[in-house]
């Protein structure tokens, strides 16, 4: 593999995450070649959302074909677990945000982007097939897109769940509009951390990271495994 750290590359954003390596990795995995961002740029560290996209734009220019996004969620559904995984079937955006707003990327895409059908379908399916050849149970439905970086109040999420939210996260649907806006397929994968506020006692970030080291082996199970598909 070929490690970039961002700060060598052009007007990349640097990752104020701590324990986001802040690279981007190139390389063969699978019999596909893939870029793997290591560590992403979130609305809530204060980025405007050009700059949380940027990559994305940067993939459909360097001619890449599907974007695989993954995150951490408070799961709203009652009936998923710390430690479900979820294939993002759609989204609900309750940031008031798009990082559309401002001049047309006419080269890219068209000024008002249809996201009837912006979680590929065939993505979804082989995904699905994947998860069932390795016995591993996926849970499926709609990401709520929040900004952060404070959790969620009980109220809140008593609303996202009448509005027909299944997760709920600080991340994702900004890549995910702007790879919809750049003709990019699109694949998303929740990895639930965490009942949703109101459904615990509490929330903290120590759990998710601690959920996320959990599953992360069936996770990179399930990448591998479709990547050979997609
Ligand atoms: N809410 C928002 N973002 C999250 C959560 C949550 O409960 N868990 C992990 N990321």
């Amino acid at each position: 593999a070929i490690r970039i750290p961002y700060e060598n590359i052009p007007n990349f954003p640097v990752s104020t995450v701590a324990g986001h390596a802040g690279q981007l990795v190139y390389g063969d995995l699978a019999g596909k070649k893939v870029l793997i961002l290591q560590g992403r740029f979130h609305y809530y560290e204060g980025y405007d959302l050009n700059t949380v996209t940027y990559p994305v734009r940067i993939f459909k220019e360097l001619g890449v074909e599907t974007v695989i996004v993954t995150n951490a969620a408070g799961g709203i559904n009652t009936s998923f677990q710390p430690g479900d995984l979820m294939i993002i079937t759609d989204h609900i955006n309750l940031a008031g945000n798009n990082p559309l707003i401002g001049a047309n990327l006419d080269a890219h895409g068209p000024r008002f982007v249809d996201l009837t059908e912006t979680y590929s379908l065939r993505g979804q399916a082989i995904l699905r097939q994947a998860a069932a050849q390795d016995g591993l149970h996926l849970q499926q439905g709609v990401y709520t897109w929040v900004t952060g970086p404070s959790y969620e109040t009980p109220a809140e999420i008593r609303y996202m769940r009448t509005i027909g939210g299944d997760a709920v996260g600080m991340s994702t649907v900004p890549e995910v509009i702007v790879g919809a806006h750049s003709g990019l397929k699109v694949l998303g994968i929740s990895c639930i951390t965490n009942f949703a506020a109101g459904f615990q006692e509490e929330l903290n970030h120590e759990e998710v990271v601690e959920v996320t080291e959990r599953v992360k082996g069936d996770f990179k199970g399930l990448l591998k495994a479709i990547l050979a598909e997609l």
